[in-house]
């Protein structure tokens, strides 16, 4: 079934995917209207959507995901049609650190959102819409190393408390469709990287820590494999489910880019070399901490499903996406410097202490 979202609502706009999606969104659909939801948690940065602040059918609205009537409220005032849901708690050293906070945002605010969309576009007169349910392959669990990549039919065996937290989440969306018809789609993303990406992550933290001349922490034996897309990619195929995706299904997104971190890590530290010549060779700053508990060995995406039947390839390579990345927080010091802020701090002391 073909949709045209015209007003959407999105949220966690003001994260790292959050605000890539709605520049991408602006640019290619400069006549529809974008709600940017966002509670701006120590992830959330307005600042990450100066450039579309001016555009005319924009508009930002500081709000939490929890809030139910508000969210039924934005829904009908602006007559929503799509919404499309990133907000969420997203780093899995902090859900191992403290769970409670990924159940409430995750689980209870996507149930919230889930409320609010019932209501409005079914409950008191049914109204064209779409809810799309951003997700991760962390649901899927972890990959031997010959293992196949994840497909949309992999049983769900999340290890984490941030990964059993959006698969509570995919569930209830998935519910939502086949117990009150509400027309729902979920993407299960890999790991994506680019502008924006919070430097608690793997790749803004190493460039970050490599500009500041820092340790490069690696856990464990570094040898875990992910599978890295460039952040735009990933819009791109949310873009193709919201226009063309089958209500009730789930696409996996992937780059079939799979890499070891301490080969991704090496491969930054030479690209430093070359672009901040001063800490050369940036490679002396790789440390080996005490592994995350529980951690993943593999994740891999099969995206044979949205690339069949949407269309979908990626168009960024890893060698250009990640040079523009390095050269991106290179010249962006002080969006860097700005959002590491004291929630920052005392993560770096209760995750790397040692
Ligand atoms: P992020 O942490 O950078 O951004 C999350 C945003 O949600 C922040 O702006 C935060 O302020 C906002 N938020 C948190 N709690 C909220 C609440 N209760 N109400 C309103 N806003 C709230 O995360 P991200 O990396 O941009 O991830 C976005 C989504 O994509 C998440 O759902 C995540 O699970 C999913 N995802 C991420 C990746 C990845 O590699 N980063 C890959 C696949 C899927
Ligand atoms: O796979 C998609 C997921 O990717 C998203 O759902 C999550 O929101 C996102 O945070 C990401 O999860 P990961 O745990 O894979 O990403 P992170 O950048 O935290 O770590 C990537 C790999 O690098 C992982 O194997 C852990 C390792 N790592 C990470 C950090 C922060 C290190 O070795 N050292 C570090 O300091």
């Amino acid at each position: 079934m073909s949709h045209q979202p015209q007003r959407l609502l999105v949220t966690g706009a003001a994260g790292f995917i959050g605000s890539n999606f709605v520049h991408y969104w602006l640019k290619e659909n400069p006549e529809s209207r974008v709600i940017a939801l966002d509670a701006l948690t120590y992830a959330g940065n307005r600042a990450n959507l100066d450039s579309v602040e001016a555009h005319p059918n924009f508009n930002f609205v500081h709000a939490d995901i929890l809030e139910t009537d508000r969210i039924e409220q934005l829904l009908r005032e602006e007559r929503i049609d799509t919404l499309v849901h990133f907000a969420a708690e997203s780093h899995v050293d902090r859900s191992i650190h403290g769970p409670d906070a990924f159940l409430k945002t995750n689980i209870e605010g996507t149930h919230s959102l889930l409320k609010a969309a019932k209501k409005v576009w079914l409950d008191d007169k049914k109204i064209p819409h779409r809810f799309h349910h951003v997700s991760t392959d962390e649901v899927y669990g972890t990959l031997e190393p010959e293992a196949p990549a994840f497909t949309e039919e992999h049983q769900y065996q999340p290890n984490s408390p941030y990964a059993a937290s959006k698969a509570a989440s995919d569930h209830i969306v998935r519910s939502y469709h086949h117990t009150y018809g509400l027309n729902t789609t979920i993407s299960n993303c890999s790991n994506n990287y680019g502008p924006y990406h919070f430097p608690e992550k793997l790749i803004p933290l190493i460039i970050v820590n490599c500009l500041e001349g820092k340790p490069l922490p690696i856990y464990g034996d570094g040898k875990q494999i992910r599978d890295w897309l460039y952040v735009e990619d990933h819009c791109r195929g949310i873009d193709l489910i919201l226009n063309k995706g089958r209500v009730g299904e789930v696409y996996n997104i992937g780059g079939n880019n799979e890499w070891a971190n301490i080969d991704i890590v090496t491969l930054v530290c030479e690209l430093m070399d070359q672009h901040h010549p001063e800490g050369a060779p940036h490679k002396s700053l790789i440390t080996h901490v005490t592994d995350r508990l529980g951690h993943d060995r593999r994740y891999a995406i099969d995206a044979t499903k949205i690339s069949k039947e949407l269309g979908y390839k990626p168009e960024e390579t890893f060698e250009t996406g990640i040079r523009k990345t390095v050269q991106w927080y290179i010249d962006h010091e002080s969006w860097w410097c700005r959002v590491m802020g004291g929630s920052y701090r005392s993560l770096l002391k209760q995750n790397y202490n040692n």
